[in-house]
Formats: structure tokens, sequence, C-alpha cells
């Protein structure tokens, strides 16, 4: 029997109705079984700073711990001009340091970008597969999981209604699984 998975999923929107916390939940949801997937929040982490990384926040130290002991990583994100939100970039740095101690450096890692507009956060997701080559991360490529015009595909109360959309994050978790666990041997 294969190994169980522990995925830590996070958002780079701190937004309370926001559609890509809708997707990490949805992504639950949709686990292959025996899997589990731990959403962790990453309200609070404040802005990175390069003085602070031998004595980091305590928050940042959890986050840190968090990531060490997922197999795999779930990110769902928002694009901001073109690009990776500063949240999920910030929370980023800070986990990939003090020098020698980057938390991500050789996880599996998947993602999910969620759009108001019609590109669904494309460009977010090739600017944040850049930085997976310094962090020494090992990407799923496919399937893509781009949400474009996500007001019509998540309702009021944050439910993902797409049933499309459903059976897509559902391959990219079995998709996740199974290259974690080819990863593993
Ligand atoms: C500062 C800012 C910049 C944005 N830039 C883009 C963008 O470049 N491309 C895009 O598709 N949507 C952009 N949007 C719209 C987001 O897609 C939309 O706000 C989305 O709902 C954010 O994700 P969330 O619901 O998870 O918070 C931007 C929104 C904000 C607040």
């Amino acid at each position: 029997m294969s190994e169980q998975i522990t995925i830590l999923g996070f958002a780079g929107s701190l937004r309370k109705g926001s559609y890509n916390r809708a997707l990490l939940r949805a992504a639950a949801e949709s686990l292959p079984e025996g899997d589990r997937l731990e959403i962790f929040d990453l309200d609070g982490i404040p802005p990175f700073n390069q003085d602070l990384e031998k004595q980091m926040p305590e928050i940042v130290k959890g986050f840190k711990a968090k990531i060490k002991a997922a197999d795999a990583i779930l990110i769902a994100t928002p694009e901001h001009n073109f690009s990776i939100p500063g949240v999920l970039k910030n929370a980023i740095d800070w986990a990939s340091r003090p020098y020698g101690d980057n938390s991500f450096e050789g996880k599996p890692v998947a993602i999910m970008s969620a759009s108001t507009g019609m590109l669904g956060g494309a460009r977010a997701q090739y600017h944040l597969r850049q930085t997976f080559v310094f962090l020494d991360m090992h990407p799923i490529n496919k399937p893509e999981v781009i949400v474009t015009f996500a007001r019509d595909k998540i309702d009021e109360q944050g439910k993902l209604t797409d049933e499309t959309t459903r059976k897509i994050i559902k391959q990219l978790l079995e998709s996740l699984v199974a290259w974690t666990q080819r990863l593993k041997q």
C-alpha cells in the first residue's frame, strides 16, 4: 500500500471571501482517501526583515516547521499586477531563510490560481515557478489549475460550484500525491 501523504496548503490572499482560499477548501474535499491537507493562514506574517532572521517571529517559526513536516506543498494564489502577490512572496521569503535553512528545499509543489479576470492568474503561476528554481522545489507541470472569471464559479458562501474546476483540482491532487510518492522512493 502507498504511504499516506501530508500536504500543507496556503493562499496568497488574506481576504475573508478569497476565491483562492475557496480553491484550497475545495482541494481538501477532493483529496485521495487517506491523504491529508492542512491549510495554513498567512495572516499575521510580518514584513520580511533580514535583521530578524536569526530570531524569527514565532508565527514564521511555526510556518517553517509546518512546511518541513509536510510531504508536499499546495499554493493557491491570485495574480497582483501580473505577478505574485506581496503577501505570498513575503511568506516565501521568510520560509526560505536564513541562508542554508530553506524550508522548501526538495519539496514537491502544486499551484492553483483564481482571478476575476480572463487569464485566471496564469502570469502569477509562471512567476511563482521561477522562484521554485532557487527554492529547489519540484513542481507539478500538469494539469494547470487556472480559474478564470472566479466570480461565476465560486458562490457567496465561498463554495466552488463549477464541476469542471472541481474535477481538475481532483486531478491536480492525484498528480501531486503520485509525484510525491515517486520522489520519496
Ligand atoms: C492589487 C491588485 C492587483 C490585481 N491585479 C490583477 C492582475 O494582474 N491580474 C488579474 O487577473 N487580476 C488582478 N486582480 C484582481 C484579482 O484577480 C481579484 O481581486 C481576485 O479576486 C483576488 O483573489 P482572491 O479572491 O483570492 O483575493 C488584482 C487585484 C488586486 C487587489
